[in-house]
C-alpha cells in the first residue's frame, strides 16, 4: 500500500469504500462469508489505507481524512437487523 502512493502529496482522504449486507437479517442468519466480507472491506480496507496515507500528513502538518460512517450505528442502536455492518461504522 505504501509504495502504491509513495511521492503523492494526499491532502483529502476520504474513506467511501462500504459494504453491507443484500438485505435485513439477525445476526445469527449473516452468512459468515458475508460479514467476514463486511469486516475485511469496511475495517481492514478503511484501516490499511488511512494508515498509509497518515504518516505523510503528519510530516507535511496537514491533511484531511473523512471515514463515512452510517446512521445504522447512530441512529439505531446497536442496528438489529445490520448488527455487525454497524459495528464497522461505529
Ligand atoms: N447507501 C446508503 O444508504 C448509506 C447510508 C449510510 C452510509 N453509507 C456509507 O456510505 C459509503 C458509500 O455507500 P454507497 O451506498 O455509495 O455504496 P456503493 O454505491 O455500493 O459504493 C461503495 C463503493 O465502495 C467500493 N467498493 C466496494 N467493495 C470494494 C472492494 N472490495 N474494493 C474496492 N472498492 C470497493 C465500490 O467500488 P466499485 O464501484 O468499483 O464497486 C464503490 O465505489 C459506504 O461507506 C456506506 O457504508 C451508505
Amino acid at each position: 500500500m505504501e509504495m502504491t502512493i509513495e511521492g503523492l502529496d494526499i491532502g483529502v482522504l476520504i474513506n467511501n469504500v462500504g459494504v453491507t449486507y443484500p438485505g435485513a437479517m439477525f445476526f445469527h442468519e449473516v452468512d459468515e462469508n458475508i460479514w467476514k466480507n463486511v469486516v475485511k472491506i469496511n475495517l481492514e480496507g478503511t484501516n490499511l489505507v488511512t494508515m498509509a496515507v497518515l504518516p505523510g500528513m503528519i510530516r507535511r502538518r496537514k491533511g484531511v481524512i473523512v471515514n463515512m460512517g452510517s446512521g445504522a450505528s447512530i441512529v439505531v442502536p446497536s442496528h438489529p437487523l445490520y448488527s455487525i455492518y454497524a459495528a464497522t461504522k461505529a
